[in-house]
């Protein structure tokens, strides 16, 4: 199945998993991190591969201006339905049929680019790490969600399934069954990071993200004292090694330099 055309049929699939404690989990982590390194003023935001709009949506009604790019129309159709229902964001959110090798932003710069869950369907990480830091404005930001490559099988092993875990540590696996029920790949933080200091980025702290709460299924449902408890124990545990390296996602961040005045 290619990675666009899968979404097509996915698309359900993945609404439910995104609004799950399991996927809210991953999307609350990923928020306050951007939000904390965001400026406070309305930034030029791209976020590619937006699928239903959910992290656009969040941005946008943070008070930042947000293009959501995917070439998947259903993906698109979703994400314009959602913005159709939250009608004091329609000024600040554009959707865009957009796939990562053919962007259409011919001389836009953003203040940050965002690329979340999609490099893992996706088997070249550095053209596409190329095309994403190119975007970005001086003084912004590139923020890359990928599958942990350091941690594949450990979702098996805690999940119980021993025999597809040691399979997977001991051959090395760069990747393993996602969420969708198809393969998706795994990225090294560290080569994420290398990978945008090549186009002039200078790599921030990167974080784990779903560290202790990620073998559950999407129909974990704690009460909310309990999900509040769990999202402070990963925030906490998401920048200090080495639990964030057992996250299954891994949160990159980089910053181009602002330009140097003469
Ligand atoms: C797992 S979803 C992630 C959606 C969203 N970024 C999030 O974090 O909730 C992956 C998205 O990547 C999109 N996608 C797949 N291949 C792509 C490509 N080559 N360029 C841009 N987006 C792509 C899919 O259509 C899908 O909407």
């Amino acid at each position: 199945m290619d990675a666009v055309t899968g979404f097509d049929s996915v698309g359900a699939a993945y609404a439910a998993h995104s609004d799950s404690a399991r996927g809210r989990l991953r999307h609350d982590l990923v928020e306050r991190r951007l939000l904390a390194e965001l400026p406070a003023t309305p930034a030029r935001i791209l976020d590619v591969g937006c699928g239903n709009g959910e992290m656009t949506l969040r941005l946008a009604a943070a008070g930042h201006q947000v293009t959501g790019g995917d070439p998947s129309a259903r993906m698109l159709a979703a994400a314009a339905g959602r913005l159709e229902a939250r009608p004091e964001l329609a000024d600040r959110v554009r959707l865009v049929d957009a796939r990562l090798d053919s962007l259409p932003f011919e001389g836009e710069l953003f203040d940050a680019v965002c690329c979340h869950g999609v490099l893992m369907y996706l088997d070249e990480p550095d053209t596409a790490v190329a095309r994403l830091a190119g975007l970005v404005a001086p003084g912004g930001l590139l923020s890359i969600l990928a599958k942990n490559r350091r941690s594949i099988g450990a979702r098996e092993a805690l999940a119980g399934d021993y025999q597809a875990a040691r399979r997977l540590i001991v051959s090395g696996a760069d990747r393993s069954i996602g969420n969708l029920g198809r393969e998706t790949r795994g990225d090294d933080p560290d080569a994420l990071d290398r990978l945008a200091a090549e186009h002039g980025l200078i790599p921030q702290p990167w974080q784990g993200v779903r560290i202790f709460n990620d073998h559950f299924d999407d129909t974990w449902a704690p009460d909310p004292a309990a999900y509040a408890a769990a999202l402070e124990l990963e925030w906490a545990a998401s920048s200090r090694s080495p639990y964030r390296d057992m996250g299954h996602l891994v949160h990159t961040l980089a910053r181009r330099p602002e330009r140097s005045r003469s």
